[in-house]
């Protein structure tokens, strides 16, 4: 594992769990020193507990943070510079799809309001707190979804992920004067407890070329690229990591028939 973010500083919202936890450990492996902002402090103080020990650069730590409050974000991005006296990277994976079906039909105000300010307005608090302290070279990936770009369902939720495409673009134009990218990573199904806990989400496998869900792994991967000067020329963008399902549901290829077998192309995976 290279050390790309040794010396710097990360502060990743929903690190406790799932993306944002994996999200932690790469970053950790790769040399940064990680402030986990999440609303789950126990869980977050067990996930940097299970951090492998490492020899050089402060331990990763804990701060509680709702990103559906504007005085939490900010006192979380006051923490990490009481901390640290810098930050560097902004990761914003904390967000969801709440209990509820998502179909607009019949949604109540209150349940399209707590889904917009969950995933939009929550990572643009987290983005606009953290934006003016980035230095030159530091970088912001907030964590969309496949919804955002291609009809999936849920759809306060989608649309809510939608939006952090265009906020992206629009900061990426202001921030990089500076200096400072921020770009937006779009998953497919990712195993989690949000999958997990419902259903086995190897059952969705068909749907994605690439023959397999996602893992935390291969999100937090993408992340640690986009956050890295490996990407230092690349700014306002949205990366699938998605097996390839929005280049084509392997499913739909199946149903139409057209174009051959496909299982013939796709029998050695
Ligand atoms: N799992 C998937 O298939 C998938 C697909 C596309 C996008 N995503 C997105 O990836 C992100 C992480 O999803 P996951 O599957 O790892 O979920 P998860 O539930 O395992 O993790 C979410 C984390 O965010 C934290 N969190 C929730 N609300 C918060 C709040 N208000 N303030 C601070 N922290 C909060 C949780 O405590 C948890 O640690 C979400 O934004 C989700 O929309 C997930």
């Amino acid at each position: 594992m290279t050390g790309r973010f040794e010396g710097r500083v990360a502060l990743v919202t929903g690190g406790a769990h799932g993306i944002g936890a994996a999200t932690v450990r790469r970053l950790h492996d790769e040399g940064a020193t990680v402030v986990v902002a999440d609303v789950d402090p126990d869980a977050a103080r067990r996930a940097v507990d299970a951090l492998p020990p490492r020899a050089g650069g402060a331990p990763a730590s804990v701060v509680g943070c709702d990103i559906r409050d504007s005085a939490s974000v900010d006192a979380a991005v006051a923490t990490t510079l009481e901390r640290h006296g810098r930050l560097d990277v902004l990761v914003g994976v904390a967000g969801g799809t709440g209990v509820h079906a998502g179909l607009l039909d019949g949604m109540d105000d209150a349940t399209w309001a707590a889904g917009v300010d969950l995933n939009l307005a929550g990572p643009a608090r987290c983005v606009r707190a953290a934006a003016p302290h980035l230095p030159r070279g530091g970088a912001i990936v907030l964590v969309g979804s496949v919804n955002g770009l291609q009809a999936f369902g849920d759809e306060d939720y989608s649309a809510a992920k939608a939006g952090l495409v265009s906020l992206a673009q629009n900061l990426a134009v202001r921030l990089g004067r500076r200096g400072v990218r921020i770009n937006v990573v779009a998953p497919g199904t990712v195993r989690t407890r949000v999958w997990t806990d419902r259903a086995d989400p190897d059952r969705l496998a068909p749907l994605y070329p690439l023959g397999r869900v996602g893992e935390p792994e291969d999100v937090a991967a993408a992340i640690a690229f986009l956050a890295s000067d490996d990407a230092a020329w690349i700014t306002g963008v949205t990366l699938p990591v998605d097996g390839g399902v929005l280049a084509g549901p392997l499913a739909h290829f199946e149903t139409l028939g057209g174009g051959g077998d496909p299982a013939a192309d796709v029998s050695d995976r």
